[in-house]
């Protein structure tokens, strides 16, 4: 971690700043060059609360002093006070806390363990053609994106996150699963940081981002309105918040497919890995050969998790979404993509708010 994100970041429980305790620094190669960062350390917001760096990555999420406890045990001297007095505290808000949390990030940091970064495409698009789909997502150029500052909440491979630094973009990329830890391993430009974090409990700087993109995240929480109520303070008087969604589709295969997965999504997810590697993935293989679809298996062992293991997914249909805009007057809504699946929508945060 760079000390400079200490400006964005903030406690995502009492949004209050945080206090950077250094446990250890480390060089990373970025680009030509090798920086110094943060690679070990502690986090202190208000109240109490606080969160560990870990392998140089800010680890933001509200139940961070439990997931990291062996890590914060080993450097906090008091961490059995704090944790108690967390614990005494907050009791009913942790139970909540824990309880939507913890098959969701198992489901993804799962699904993109699988993901090659040197052979996979990201949802069948290689390099270009994630950025092409970013510009027309959000409604930009490759030009237009340069300089501008991005929160991609749910950030999953962080691929997108490094192939925008390229273009000049920088960003912000968060994730709930530990997807990021191999992105920030990856990534060697500057202006891609990566940070463990909840889309519910954005822990940055609000009215900070010139775009806040969240692309098939929204819909994997228990809430996809509350979601985007919690993500549209980030974006600053001007900017752009912009999700995709899936849709309801009236169509046989897809609503038994979502039939299946209400009951299937509830097993244990290493489980899930090894059924649908056995049933689901040889069927998808054949079906998609068929139809002249070259996917090796790891990109369609994606897809049938991403569809089958998370323990939401939700639909909505565009005129619902641009409801979401409107009441939190957000101006200049437009759908900038729609197929089957799903829908891409923007909306511009009012200025005068
Ligand atoms: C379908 S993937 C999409 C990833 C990426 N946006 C993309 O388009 O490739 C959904 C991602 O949302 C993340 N996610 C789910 N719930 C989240 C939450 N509450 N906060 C942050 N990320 C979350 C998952 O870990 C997963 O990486």
């Amino acid at each position: 971690m760079f000390e400079s994100l200490l400006d964005i970041i903030r406690c995502p429980v009492t949004r209050s700043k945080l206090q950077l305790q250094v446990i250890s620094k480390r060089k990373k190669k970025f680009l030509n060059e090798e920086i110094e960062i943060v690679w070990e350390g502690i986090l202190y917001g208000d109240d109490n609360w606080f969160y560990p760096i870990i392998n140089g990555i800010p680890r933001l999420i509200v139940e961070a002093f439990d997931d990291y406890k062996d890590f914060l045990q080993k450097h906090v001297t008091d961490y059995a006070q704090r944790k108690n007095f967390l614990e005494e505290n907050n009791h009913r808000f942790l139970k909540y806390i824990r309880t939507k949390n913890a098959h969701t990030k198992a489901s993804f940091a799962q699904e993109w363990g699988l993901y090659n970064y040197e052979t996979d495409k990201t949802w069948d698009l290689d390099a270009q053609g994630m950025l092409n789909r970013f510009c027309m997502e959000t409604d930009e150029t490759e030009n237009s994106l340069k300089g501008k500052f991005v929160f991609d909440a749910g950030c999953g491979n962080g691929h997108l996150n490094i192939i925008l630094a390229d273009n000049g973009t920088p960003s912000i990329a968060m994730d709930f699963s530990l997807s990021i830890v191999r992105a920030f391993d990856r990534n060697e430009n500057l202006l891609a940081q990566f940070i463990q974090g909840d889309v519910q409990f954005p822990p940055v700087d609000f009215e900070k981002f010139d775009i806040v993109h969240s692309s098939g995240v929204l819909i994997a929480t228990h809430n996809t309105e509350l979601s985007f109520s919690c993500l549209s303070p980030c974006v600053q008087p001007g900017g752009k918040l912009s999700v995709w969604l899936y849709q309801p589709r009236k169509n046989f295969i897809h609503n038994l497919f979502n039939f299946i997965r209400n009951y299937s999504s509830k097993l244990p997810v290493r489980f899930q890995y090894y059924l649908y590697a056995v049933t689901l993935l040889p069927i998808s293989f054949v079906v998609k050969r068929l139809k002249g679809n070259n996917q090796n298996t790891h990109e369609m062992m994606i897809d049938i998790l991403d569809w089958f293991s998370p323990q939401y997914r939700w639909e909505h249909e565009p005129s619902e979404a641009a409801a979401w805009y409107h009441k939190r007057n957000f101006l200049g809504i437009k759908v900038t993509h729609n197929n089957m699946w799903g829908f891409n929508i923007i909306g511009v945060k009012n200025q005068k708010l």
